[in-house]
């Protein structure tokens, strides 16, 4: 497909860190989503390796964990010839677009970004650099192909409207309108995911405890026994909303069901009304393993094909300068740096 400027043109833009386990919240949050979107929009979809080292990554990790979350990707129905599937570092735009919008975005803003603050704990002083102006290089993922939407998850919301900032700021600062003003797309009951030990913590790739979520790689024993093991309170499942108040394990289960479903929470409320947990687990494990282990086997089958995924990953990014190199360009010219 032919990557056209277009006035009118709507452009996807998203990523996800290869940083291991690809887990059940990417998936709800941001890629069954993509699969959706691919047939309405142009969609870039890239593998942020230059996000991932802000923190510390063993290199042959990373080059698996590249390999692999571009298979999950794909065996989740991502079509990589539709659409653009690269890692960020084989395109120099974003690097390059990042300074200059090191130089635009202000440090008090970044110092109110609350990632930062849960990554960095309390040992601020030793984390790199890099992790505080990671909001900076995803703007400039996103702006690097004038992006109009961005599919992620709830927890990705604060880093969007920073990115809209700094998008209007470059606008303002050099009186042009360079940038379109990305929006958010962050859809469905899936755009929350929670820890299964403690539903007021989102499912994540850090989380010590395995029994916190569960990864796409799993199969339908580990799936079984994660969900088994999940955190619950004693009484059954209510009819409505107002009911949940308060009860965030069965929130985010009946959450995650209903994206599982493709529904939403109001409409699976009916069919789960009065059921015990222990009834409602088996449910939730025989649909999450029907939806989950056909692409767990797919992605065990196209991780032997190695010269085949650096291949969609190659290709891809060659498709992707298409696109960001004369953005930079036009950056550049409209900062005033000399060049030819
Ligand atoms: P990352 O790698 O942490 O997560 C990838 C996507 O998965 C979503 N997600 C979740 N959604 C629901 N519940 C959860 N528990 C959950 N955990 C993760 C995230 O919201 C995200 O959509 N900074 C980004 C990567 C990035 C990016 C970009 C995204 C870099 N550049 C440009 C969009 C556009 C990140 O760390 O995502």
């Amino acid at each position: 497909m032919a990557f056209i400027e277009k006035k009118d043109l709507k452009r996807i833009f998203s990523g996800v860190q290869p940083t291991g386990n690809l887990h059940l919240g990417n998936y709800l949050g941001a890629i069954r989503n993509w699969v959706n979107l691919q047939n309405e929009f142009e969609c870039i979809f890239c593998m942020v390796d230059m996000h991932a080292i802000t923190v510390w990554q063993d290199p042959e990790e990373l080059r698996k964990n590249t390999r692999e979350l571009a298979v999950g990707m794909i065996a989740s129905g991502i079509d990589p010839e539709k659409n653009i599937l690269f890692n960020q570092s084989r395109v120099s735009a974003h690097a390059e677009l990042a300074w200059v919008l090191n130089c635009v975005a202000r440090l008090g803003w970044l110092g109110r970004m609350t990632q930062f603050k849960e990554k960095a704990g309390k040992d601020k002083e030793n984390s790199s650099v890099g992790l505080f102006a990671y909001p900076n290089l995803m703007a400039a993922d996103i702006l690097a192909y004038k992006a109009t939407h961005v599919p992620v998850g709830h927890d990705q919301k604060q880093h969007l409207e920073l990115t809209r900032d700094i998008a209007k700021k470059f606008n303002t600062d050099f009186k042009k309108e360079v940038f379109p003003i990305p929006e958010p797309l962050i859809l469905g009951a899936g755009a929350r995911v929670m820890s299964l030990r403690d539903g007021s913590k989102k499912m994540s790739k850090s989380d010590l405890s395995e029994y916190s979520r569960i990864n796409m790689t799993d199969d339908a024993d580990a799936i079984a026994k994660k969900l088994r093991k999940a955190k619950t309170d004693p009484l059954p499942l209510p009819s409505t909303m107002a009911e949940l108040e308060g009860r965030p394990e069965a929130v985010n289960l009946i959450g995650i069901y209903a994206a599982l479903k493709d529904s939403t929470v109001e409409k699976v409320l009916p069919e789960l009304e009065g059921k015990q947990f222990s009834e409602f687990k088996k449910d939730i494990t025989d649909l999450a393993v029907s939806v989950l282990e056909p692409i767990s086997s797919e992605m065990s089958k196209l991780m032997k094909d190695t010269s085949y995924i650096d291949d969609v990953l190659r290709k891809g990014a060659e498709r992707a300068r298409v696109i960001a190199e004369p953005v930079i360009k036009e950056v550049y010219d409209t900062v005033g740096f000399l060049r030819d």
